[in-house]
Parts: structure tokens; sequence; C-alpha cells
């Protein structure tokens, strides 16, 4: 959350850094700003709202300047007020900061330089950073030193970028938080993240925690705090910049729920071999998991539920998994030791919940692995192992083909996992392998013959919206209830079918449409508990195959091709994505930036 650009060079900075912050809006779009530095000092525009708010405000008083930082905003601390926004200034604004994460001592701090006559004007922790770097050049330290001093004394996570009047210098520090720089020629920029600045660069070098990096325009220098050099190598990310664009799509949302037949076809290429019956994950070779004896999946948001979907694949052939939420996870996380694998998963790599659980199952021996779709990232870093998604960029904060992703490499990880550790495939490979060979192709044929536009125009007006599944078919129900709330606003919950009985059917009346998952898992049990809702008046959508028995108790239908029982809550999961969708369109919410949330949460 809150995205960071930054950019050092000969032509003008401020439609970089726009464009920067346009790319970054989905890690927070409470506020935004930016600060450049021109013959007199350093200028800054911000304010709370959308970046085209700041970018229509710097119209009517342009800025100019070959340096400048920019920031857009998920806030932490304080509401999203134009004070709030970044850069963050001292008192004289001759050094202005931008920030991701937390500065847990921020209190401390501001108590001291307030002693000192600093005067603050922000309720953030961030303004700390700027009062703290002026106290040091105050102090007699030339700029640099006066920078790896504050540094120095701040604890929690950051990622920072810092100017200073009169300098064609910035000054970056990582901490927790990602931070990548991006080299084009006599052309640099800095960035919480690289679709900042895929149109300009593909040549990226990222920091590790620890690292700061110093760029003028006679390059980039990264150094340990105490200022010694270290190597950061540059690497070529293969994202093309068109994939990061809308394109003509409206929302990002619907062209990723679109991209899932390449991004599927993209997670098994070279992965599975229908006719030899094999499959094959890169760098996991038989034998890989032998010493496993138990498996913790760890993640939040719907990652949490391609981790569940795993856990269930693998506890199904015999191998005890649970999955955690990563933030629940420090107060409830079961025992490990080496025989532990923990995987993480995170869409990101960079949710610092998951980070957090993830460096605790470290700490305590477990084996780690990283299953995630951003080379790099630091959940990736940080694993023994990892395991790349491949779905491409995704850009809408509501995940959706970065989720069927990763439950078919959880699939394909059981696979190793189970082989090895009880001598045994999940599957039948003849029927498995082939129908995952045929998965893009199915989802393909669900986005162009879905009915679920019709749907959500005719169930718009009702109350809640409860979403049912058994075994594979309930983390599809949670995703799919998640999926409706995150972007509707509309009350949804997800239960696994068996359990509605127990409780939720005291929720259930004609205003409670009830869209029920068939995955071909005791399905019959699954249409008791639908016909148990249907009863009571609520309204029945019926995800199954044409023909399938629970079409003759639903009201509406949403049609999945027949395939395997472990792919099913797949397809089912498209026809839900897109519900939410259209729901979410016809009552004109914001559906790439839903409110209050963000794409990538870097704080506890
Ligand atoms: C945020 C996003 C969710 C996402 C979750 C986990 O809450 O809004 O869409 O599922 O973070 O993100 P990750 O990058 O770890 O998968």
């Amino acid at each position: 959350m809150c995205g960071i650009i930054g950019h050092v060079g000969n032509g003008d900075a401020i439609d970089t850094l726009l464009t920067g912050l346009e790319n970054l809006e989905y890690r927070g779009y409470d506020s935004a700003g930016v600060a450049v530095q021109n013959g007199s000092g350093i200028e800054i525009q911000k304010r709370s709202g959308r970046v085209s708010e700041l970018k229509a405000s710097i119209e009517d008083r342009p800025l100019r300047g070959r340096v400048g930082i920019g920031h857009t905003r998920w806030s932490t601390h304080g509401p999203p007020t134009d004070e709030n926004a970044h850069p963050h200034t001292d008192s004289t604004e001759d050094v202005a900061v931008v920030h991701n994460g937390i500065i847990e001592n921020y209190a401390e701090l501001k108590e001291r330089l307030s002693a000192r006559g600093h005067e603050f004007t922000s309720d953030t922790d961030t303004e700390v950073i700027p009062h703290l770097i002026q106290q040091y050049v105050d102090e007699g330290y030339g700029n640099e030193a006066a920078f790896r001093r504050a540094v120095e004394e701040l604890e929690g996570s950051y990622a920072i970028a810092v100017m200073l009047s009169g300098e064609h210098t910035l000054y970056a520090a990582r901490q927790g938080s990602p931070l990548v720089v991006g080299v084009e020629g006599e052309e640099f920029f800095l960035a919480s993240d690289v679709p900042a600045f895929l149109e300009y660069t593909d040549t990226v070098a990222y920091l590790e925690d620890g690292d700061v990096a110093i760029v003028d325009p006679d390059g980039v220098e990264f150094t340990d705090l105490e200022g010694d050099s270290v190597d950061r190598d540059l690497e070529t990310v293969d994202w093309d910049p068109e994939q990061t664009g809308k394109g003509e799509y409206d929302h990002f949302m619907l062209k990723e729920i679109d991209e899932q037949p390449t991004s599927l076809a993209q997670t098994i290429e070279g992965r599975i071999d229908p006719e030899r019956g094999a499959i094959d994950l890169e760098g996991f070779e038989p034998g890989t998991f032998e010493d496993v004896s138990s498996v913790q999946l760890i993640a939040c948001g719907t990652s949490y539920h391609a981790a569940l979907y795993g856990s269930l694949v693998l506890n199904a052939a015999g191998v005890s998994a649970r999955a955690l939420l990563a933030n629940e996870y420090s107060v409830c996380a079961p025992p490990v030791d080496e025989e532990t694998l923990v995987i993480a998963v995170s869409q990101s790599g960079e949710t610092a919940d998951t980070l957090s659980a993830l460096r605790q199952a470290t700490e305590e021996g477990a084996r780690t692995l990283t299953v995630t779709n951003v080379v790099g990232s630091t959940a990736a870093r940080q694993a023994d192992d990892s395991v790349l998604i491949r779905a491409g960029p995704e850009i809408g904060v509501a995940a959706t083909k970065t989720f069927s992703s990763q439950a078919v490499v959880l699939e394909l990880l059981a696979h190793r996992l189970t082989r090895d550790v009880v001598g045994e495939t999940p599957y039948d490979l003849e029927s498995y392998l082939p129908a995952l060979a045929r998965l893009p192709q199915q989802v393909d044929d669900v986005l162009e013959e879905s009915d679920a536009e019709r749907i959500a125009r005719h169930y718009r007006d009702h109350e809640s919206y409860f979403f049912i599944g058994r075994g594979l078919g309930y983390p599809v129900a949670l995703e799919g209830a998640l999926k409706f709330k995150e972007i509707t606003y509309e009350h949804a919950e997800g239960f696994a079918s068996g359990e509605l009985k127990h409780g939720p059917l005291a929720l259930v009346t004609p205003k409670t449409p009830v869209f029920a998952i068939f995955t071909g898992q005791e399905d019959e049990r699954t249409l008791k508990n639908a016909e148990e809702a249907s009863t009571r008046g609520a309204p029945v959508v019926a995800i199954c195959p044409d023909g399938h028995r629970a079409t003759e108790i639903a009201d509406a239908h949403l049609e999945i091709p027949d395939t395997e029982p472990e792919l099913a809550g797949l397809l089912a999961n498209v026809q839900l994505q897109l519900v939410s969708y259209h729901a979410a369109d016809l009552l004109g919410r914001p559906i790439d930036k839903p409110r209050n949330l963000a794409k990538s949460v870097t704080v506890e």
C-alpha cells in the first residue's frame, strides 16, 4: 500500500511522476502529491483525493523540475486530508520525503524534535523524517550524512525517498517495504513497484532490506546504512507495459478476469505433459519434499482462499495440511519443526502480515516456500524456495486471475508433495492432466457464454448475498463472497454448505439470494442444503454443469463445463467474479479502487 515514484534525469520529471502515480494508484488512492526540485528550491503540490485531481490541479498551476518524488497514499496515521498527503517536509521546506510503511518510534522522535523547536503540521508518522534530517543538517552534517543518521534512528518498516533543496539527488532507503530502481540511459527511476515506470524501462535493480540507494544524474550507488558499497544486479523484467494498461476495458478487474485463459495457460506452460502423464514443476525434483511431514499454508485475503484450496487437496491425498490466516499466525500457529513446510501464498509477495508469519516460521525452524506472482518480491526472497504463478501484472484491487493461477500452482505442488510424502498423487493423472490442459479453453467458454450480467441485474435489489459450497467448493464460496462484498459494498457471506443449517439459515429470506457451487464432490448433499434455503424462500442460483440435478430446483443457473472436481471450483469462481463485477458496475462502484482497500497491504 502507498506508492512511491521518483525520477532523476534530463527530461521533465512531472510527466514521469504523474504517470508513475497513475500506474501505482492500485496501492492506495486516498491522497497524492509530488515534489520537484526547480531553480529556486523544492516545490510541492499535494491533496486528498485521486491522482486525477492532483493532475488537474497541476495543469492549473504547472510545476517544473528534472528531479522529483511522488506518492499515492493509503492512510494509516491520520485521515486522508491535504495536510496528511505526502510529500512531507520540515518547517523550512528544504527536505521533502515520501514514505511507505510505518515508523514505530515516531511519537518518541516527534517529542524529541518538538522539544528542539520543530513544528509539525500533519498527523502522520512520516513527518518526523524530514524534520530529523533537517535537524542533522542544522547540526552541521552534510546532506548524505544527515540522511543516513536519520534513517539509522527509524524503527519499523519503511521505503523512503528523500530530496534536499538545491541538489539533483534522490536518497532512498528500504527496510521491510519494497523499493526498486529503474535505469534507462541517463534517466533513473525509483518506485515501490515496477509497473510504476514500465513505460520507460524494464531494466531494474531491487533494493534489499538495509540498503540505501543514492541516485543522481551520474548514476545509482547502492550501499548499506554505514555507507559500504553493496552489489545489486540489474535485471530485465519481462512484463509488457501493455499488460499493465487498461486497453479497451473500463476496468482493470474485467480485463484481468478476461485474461484468465492466457494467465492460466502461462501458469501451466511447460509444467504438465498430459501425454507422458507428468507434472514437472521446475526446480522441484522427485524427492524434494521427502522429509516433509506436514504443511502449513499462510496467506491473507484472496490468497488465503487459494491456500485453503491447496490445503484441502493435500489433506484429501493424505498429507496433513492447514491453511492459516497470516495475520493470526503470531497467536495461533501450530508447532513447527524442520519437517514442517510452511508455504506463504501471496500475489504481491509484499503483504506485511504474510511476511511476518513467514519470518516467524523461519525463526521457529520450519522449511519455507513462497507461491507468488512477483519475481524478486520480499516473500520470494525471504523463503527457502519460491514458485511463480506467472499470472502477469494484476492491477485491480480485487484479485481475480491470480486466484486461479495460485490454486493451479498449489495443485501442481500438491502432486510433488504427496508423491514425496505418501508416495501417491492426489489425482487420476489420466483424466486430471488433460482436464488441466483444457482449463484455459474452458474458462474462455465460460467468459464467452456467461449469464452473470443478467443474473447480477435480476438480483440487484436484494438484502444479503450468500455463497455456499462443499469441499473445494467451500474456498470458492468464501472467495465469491469476498469479491462481492469488496466491490459492491453489499453484505455477502460464504459458508460451507452443510453449515448453513447451524445458524446462517436464520438469515435466509426471499431477499437473500444463495449462490450454490457444485464441484462434483458430494453434490447431493450440497443440493439438499440449497433446497433447505430454497424452502425458506431464498432464490437459489446454481453454479454447475448443464443437465445437473441442481438446475431443477434452482431459480437461476450459471453454467460451467464438465471437468474434474479439482478444477470445477475454478470455473465456478470465474462465474462468481463476473457476477460481482456486473453487480458493482450496476451500482456504479469504483470497481478497481474499492473504498478503504488497497492492493498490497504493507502494514500489519
Ligand atoms: C489485500 C488485497 C487483497 C489481497 C490481500 C493479500 O487485502 O486487497 O485483494 O488478496 O491483500 O494480498 P497478497 O498480495 O498477499 O496476495
